[in-house]
C-alpha cells in the first residue's frame, strides 16, 4: 500500500508526478526525488521485482539470547553469499565465549554450498559481540559505514585505549559510504546512510531485498532507540523516511525482534508497505515532532544493554578481542561512573 504523496516507484522524477504544475510537491517528495542514492536503490529493488533471478535468497539464523537475526544473503544463480551482522556468544558474568551462533551461520553456508564474499555489519552493536573475525578472509571483507569513526569518537573518552585499532590488521576492510555501490555475485547491491541509533548505521539494498539494521523493528514493535552517544530520534525518523521511499514490496530484514505483546513468534521480515502502514512508531501520518516525543519518552525508561559495554569495546575494533596479556588472558575494561 502506498500513501498519498510517495514517490514514483522509479522512472524520471518530473512535474507529471505531480499531477498539476502549479503544485509543490511536499518536502518528503521533494527530498526522495533529489536523493540520488536513493532513486539508485529503488531502480536495483524494482529491477529485482522484475526479475527473479536478481532476488537474493535469505536465511536467518535467530540468537535468542541477544535478540538477534544474522542473514545470510545468497545470490541463487552464482552461490555468492554475504553475511549481515554475526554474533559471537558471550557469557558476561563468567566471561566465556562460546561459538553457537556463528557455526550455525557457517553450517548453513556449507550445507548451501555458498561462497562467503563479504561479512557485512549494519552498524556497532551495543547489545552483541560481532563473530566477524570468524568469518573474515581475504576473499571475504569486512564491512561498514563509513561514518564508523564518529562513534568511536563518541566512545573514545570512554573507553580510551581499550578501541584502538588493531596494530596488525584494520579493524575494518572497507568503509561504505553512502550511495556505494557493490555486489553480492550478480545481485547489484547499494548502501543507504541511516543515522539516528548510532551516527553511522546504513543500511544495505541488496535485489529487492533491504537489510535496515537498528532503524526499523516489524511494525508491531517500533523503531530502535536513539539514546546511544551520537544517537538522534530527528535523524532516525529522517532515515526511516528515507527507507519508506523504497518500493512497499521491498521486503525488509530486520537486525532485531523481542516478539511484541500478544505475538508468540520471533520476526525479522516484512515489507516496507507493511511498516509504512502500520508501524506503531512511524507509519505514513506520524510527524518528526511527535516520534521524536514518543522515542525520547521511551529511551527514557530503557536500561542500559546487558552487554553495551563488552560489544561497543569488541565491535569497534571489527570484532577483535583485546590481545592477551603476559598470563595468556584477555581482559575487557569495566568504565566505572563514566557512562
Ligand atoms: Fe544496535
Amino acid at each position: 500500500m502506498k500513501s498519498p504523496g510517495a514517490p514514483p516507484l522509479g522512472g524520471a522524477p518530473g512535474i507529471a508526478d505531480t499531477g498539476d504544475p502549479f503544485i509543490e510537491p511536499d518536502a518528503h517528495v521533494s527530498d526522495s526525488r533529489t536523493d540520488a542514492p536513493l532513486q539508485a536503490a529503488i531502480g536495483i529493488v524494482e529491477a529485482a521485482l522484475a526479475d527473479a533471478s536478481r532476488r537474493p535468497v535469505v536465511h536467518t539464523c535467530f540468537d535468542e539470547a541477544t535478540f538477534t537475526a544474522t542473514h545470510v544473503v545468497a545470490d541463487p544463480v552464482t552461490r555468492a553469499s554475504a553475511v549481515i551482522d554475526s554474533v559471537l556468544d558471550f557469557d558476561a558474568a563468567s566471561g566465556r565465549t562460546r561459538t553457537t551462533s556463528v557455526e550455525a551461520v557457517r553450517r548453513h553456508l556449507a550445507d548451501e554450498e555458498l561462497a562467503l564474499q563479504w561479512v557485512l555489519e549494519t552498524h556497532a552493536h551495543a547489545d552483541h559481540l560481532s563473530a566477524a573475525p570468524l568469518l573474515r578472509s581475504a576473499n571475504a571483507p569486512l564491512g561498514i559505514g563509513a561514518g564508523i569513526g564518529e562513534v568511536h569518537a563518541a566512545f573514545a573518552p570512554v573507553f580510551g585505549e581499550a578501541i584502538a585499532p588493531p596494530s596488525d590488521v584494520p579493524a575494518f576492510d572497507r568503509l561504505f559510504a553512502d550511495g556505494e555501490r557493490f555486489r553480492v555475485g550478480g545481485l547489484d547491491a547499494i548502501v543507504l546512510r541511516v543515522p539516528g541509533h548510532t551516527p553511522a548505521c546504513i543500511a544495505y539494498v541488496i535485489g529487492d531485498a533491504v537489510f535496515v539494521g537498528d532503524t526499523l523493528f516489524m511494525p508491531d514493535y517500533g523503531t530502535a532507540r536513539c539514546d546511544f552517544p551520537g544517537g538522534s530520534a530527528a535523524q532516525l525518523y529522517r532515515s526511516i523516511q528515507r527507507l519508506f521511499g523504497l518500493p512497499d514490496e521491498t521486503r525488509v530484514f530486520l537486525c532485531h525482534d523481542y516478539k511484541a505483546p500478544g505475538r508468540d513468534v520471533y520476526a525479522w521480515e516484512t515489507t516496507i508497505g507493511a511498516e509504512r502502514a502500520g508501524n506503531l512508531h512511524v507509519r505514513d501520518g506520524i510527524d518528526e515532532a511527535s516520534f521524536v516525543a514518543l522515542r525520547t519518552a521511551r529511551d527514557a525508561t530503557l536500561p542500559v544493554p546487558k552487554l553495551m559495554l563488552p560489544a561497543v569495546q569488541v565491535n569497534l575494533r571489527g570484532g577483535r578481542l583485546p590481545p592477551p596479556e603476559a598470563n595468556g588472558v584477555a581482559y575487557l575494561k569495566l568504565p566505572i561512573d563514566a557512562v
